[in-house]
């Protein structure tokens, strides 16, 4: 990696801070920018601020080896070659993105390269919607800058594709890189970053204009999405038909490669920051640019309605709710994050208290999240045994391995009646064909 490369990264959330550490990791010194002097203190002494596999680690090799530094100094990005946005960009309730904090970033940043002599490339990697990093962050910019773009400022959008769990993996092993870009120069700048960051791995990039480049990410997250609530479409009707499982349904199409194996697994519905969030913004612009995406409707509804279908089983298995004591296993939206945002399990517990059941949850990570929201409206138990101690019925919310090791004794010997819903689809049928388990997508068993 040429020794001289140095980039500020603005926004150490989620994003900001995983294409930090990996940036600083392969030897590019990199500035994590933020307004949070807190998590900025943390960082400086390599510590991560959330759960994420291998950050913890590299984090602190890097900050060690004095690759990575942080600070809430924007003047700072003005000693770096580029800078890249990761700021947040929440919904609002309409489900159109929040721009505050985009705004404000760029507005400083464009102060901050007032005075910079060379030139300085930056790029959008917010999730935006098309025309934001042309029609909001460009003039922004350059007014604040007092240069254009194409002179001493360059300016691309570049979305991330990074998932909770594997952001490290996903931000050192790319399945492609899309460059979004007015300006030859600024397109050839950070292509060449990329290659010189990927030697000889560099992945598919994809060259097109800011518009394309920020439609990609909506695309392919709506496009996941739809797959999710496509399978949970079919597992609804796979679990009204006999001898039918969702799951053998999925492998077989999954076969046809036009299909594909990934992203077919039936469940309570998806969660998470991105894919309700990004789908509202993409419906929105849509309707703003006169067509309703329909699909992209059902999609959501799907996923709203597939909590229901959770503890529509759970009330199947008991005959009522009230009063029953019900264990949640799992509250992060997927294993191997503490992440809570939009997860299923907010839903589902929602709708079981609605109904008059206490609920007891544990989660490996995500319970200190989970009480800022929920509070004392649930009981939060030690480990995954406890939790199922004298309950009703067991609800599987998240696929952590360690609820995996779970056998069908331990639910017979803790709980009261070993009525389970398995919404995640960890455990084999067979081996729980003598409790009352109830799973997404299995059809009632022929005898
Ligand atoms: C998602 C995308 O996968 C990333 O490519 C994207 O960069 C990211 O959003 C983002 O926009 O920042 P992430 O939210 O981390 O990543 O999580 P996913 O692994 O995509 O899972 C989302 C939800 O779908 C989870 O609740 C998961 O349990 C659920 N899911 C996933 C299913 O129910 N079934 C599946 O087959 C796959």
């Amino acid at each position: 990696m040429n020794k001289l490369a140095a980039v500020s990264i603005v926004g150490m959330g989620y994003v900001g801070l995983c294409t930090a550490a990996s940036f600083a990791s392969r030897g590019i010194r990199t500035i994590g920018i933020d307004i949070d002097h807190e998590k900025v203190e943390q960082i400086r002494k390599g510590r991560a601020p959330l759960h994420e596999p291998q950050l913890d680690n590299i984090l602190r090799k890097a900050v060690k080896d004095r690759l990575l530094d942080a600070t809430t100094d924007m003047s700072s990005a003005a000693d770096t070659n580029t800078t890249f946005l990761t700021v947040g960009t929440p919904s609002r309730p309409d489900g159109s993105i929040d721009l505050t904090f985009l705004k404000q970033a760029t507005t400083d940043l464009g102060s901050a390269l007032r005075k910079k002599s060379g030139y300085h490339l930056v790029v959008v990697k917010s999730t935006v919607v098309p025309g934001t990093t042309s029609n909001v962050v460009q003039p922004t910019l350059e007014n604040h800058a007092e240069t254009k773009v194409g002179r001493s400022l360059g300016l691309c959008a570049n979305p991330e594709f990074l998932k909770e769990g594997t952001a490290i993996k996903d931000a050192l092993h790319p399945d492609k890189i899309v460059i979004g870009s007015n300006d030859k120069k600024s397109a050839n700048q950070l292509t060449s970053f990329y290659r010189k960051f990927y030697a000889y791995k560099l992945p598919p990039v994809i060259l097109t204009s800011p518009e394309a480049a920020e439609l990609v990410k909506y695309a392919s997250n709506a496009f996941l999405a739809t797959k999710i609530s496509f399978i949970n479409t079919i597992a609804n009707i796979a679990q009204r038909t006999p001898g039918v499982d969702v799951g053998t349904v999925a492998r077989a199409i999954g076969l046809d490669p036009r299909i594909g194996q990934l992203f077919l697994k039936a469940g309570a519905g998806y969660g998470g920051s991105c894919f309700h969030k990004d789908i509202q913004a993409l419906i929105d612009y849509s309707n703003k640019n006169g067509y309703d995406p329909v699909l992209f409707r059902a999609t959501e509804e799907t996923n709203e309605k597939q909590a229901t279908r959770v503890v529509d089983m759970a009330e199947r298995l008991l005959g009522s709710l009230s009063d029953k004591k019900v264990a949640v296993l799992g509250l992060a939206f997927k294993k191997d994050t503490d992440d809570i945002r939009e997860a299923a399990s907010l839903r589902v517990i929602s709708q079981l208290r609605k109904k008059g059941a206490r609920v007891v949850a544990y989660d490996p990570v995500a319970i200190p999240n989970a009480k800022k929201i929920l509070s004392d409206q649930i009981v939060y138990a030690d480990n995954p045994r406890s939790t199922l101690k004298g309950t009703d019925c067991a609800v599987i919310m998240t696929e952590w391995d360690q609820f995996r090791k779970l056998k069908p004794q331990d639910f017979r010997a803790y709980m009261k009646t070993p009525n389970i819903v398995d919404a995640r689809r960890i455990y084999d049928p067979e081996d729980f064909r003598e409790l009352n388990y109830a799973a997404i997508g299995l059809g009632p068993v022929n005898s």
